[in-house]
């Protein structure tokens, strides 16, 4: 099958440049709309497919981003590498404002969203150990170092609810809990991409050292929105150079990812 390479593009990036046959298109799920129109095309010859999780605009706030509507518009359009990019804060003193991160585990904290696609009738439990995928991961690791960004390769990221940002208790908990960066985003996006058997990787743009930092003022979004504004360059960069790293599609995704709901399906078949 044919990789086709998908993005959710945060704060800051609300478009893939240089795309060959580039439309936005309008999709509708038997989830909802997603945050908007998906722009779809082609770069080193491999088909994409990006989404403004916010909306162009910035119109949708963390809780009510059309999560499922969003990863199911992507499964639906034939996506099967699916790359976040995110704005977060750093919770550790080594990963600084303008640095990138591949995370590579989470810590869910939100509490007001939709977090599967399961329900009443079809009952799954996919694994979830390890939230990414590792091939992707890596071509997406592959990518910034390509481009000499400052990377990290791993990464602990705690999913809060917000919208408002950490307390200085909460951010110091974090910390203590080993957590590397937060954001409001990363959940359940990474978990229903499983559910979807979606290939998924984070890449998290740092643009603050959230509350804990002595040497450092509060986040604000002010410092957020310049951060994001000042690397965007980067991330897009980023994002452009996947397409000439991945593989040949036709192997299967060793991590499993495309084969998740393999033995997840707890409920009788005709049930
Ligand atoms: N997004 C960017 N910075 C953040 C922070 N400090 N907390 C939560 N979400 C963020």
């Amino acid at each position: 099958m044919d990789r086709m390479i998908g993005v959710i593009g945060g704060s800051g990036i609300y478009e893939i440049a240089g795309l060959s046959e580039a439309s936005w298109q309008r999709l509708e799920t038997p989830f909802g709309a997603p945050s908007d129109e998906i722009l779809t095309g082609f770069l080193d010859g491999i088909r994409m497919a990006f989404l403004p999780r916010h909306g162009r605009g910035h119109v949708h706030t963390p809780t009510t981003v059309p999560y499922r509507a969003n990863i199911a518009a992507m499964k639906m359009i034939g996506v099967t590498d699916l790359v976040a990019v995110s704005a977060v804060g750093s919770l550790r003193e080594a990963y600084a404002p303008g640095d990138f991160v591949v995370v590579d585990q989470y810590i869910d904290r939100t509490f007001a969203r939709e977090k599967t696609f399961f329900g009443e009738g079809m009952v799954g439990h996919v694994p979830f150990a390890h939230p990414t995928c590792a091939r992707l991961s890596e071509v997406c690791t592959a990518a910034g170092r390509g481009l000499g960004l400052t990377l990290h390769t791993g990464g602990t990221y705690v999913a809060m609810e917000g919208p408002q940002f950490s307390t200085l208790a909460e951010s110091r908990l974090y910390r203590s809990w080993g957590a590397d960066v937060i954001g409001m985003t990363g959940m359940p996006e990474a978990k229903l991409a499983r559910e979807a058997e979606l290939c998924y990787a984070c890449v998290a743009m740092v643009t603050d050292y959230d509350c804990w930092h002595p040497d450092h003022d509060a986040v604000d979004v002010a410092q957020v929105v310049a951060t994001a504004m000042k690397n965007a360059d980067k991330a897009r960069a980023l994002v452009a150079a996947l397409p000439g790293l991945l593989q040949d599609g036709a192997a299967p995704c060793p991590c499993g990812c495309s084969r998740a709901l393999d033995g997840a399906i707890m409920t009788a078949p005709g049930k």
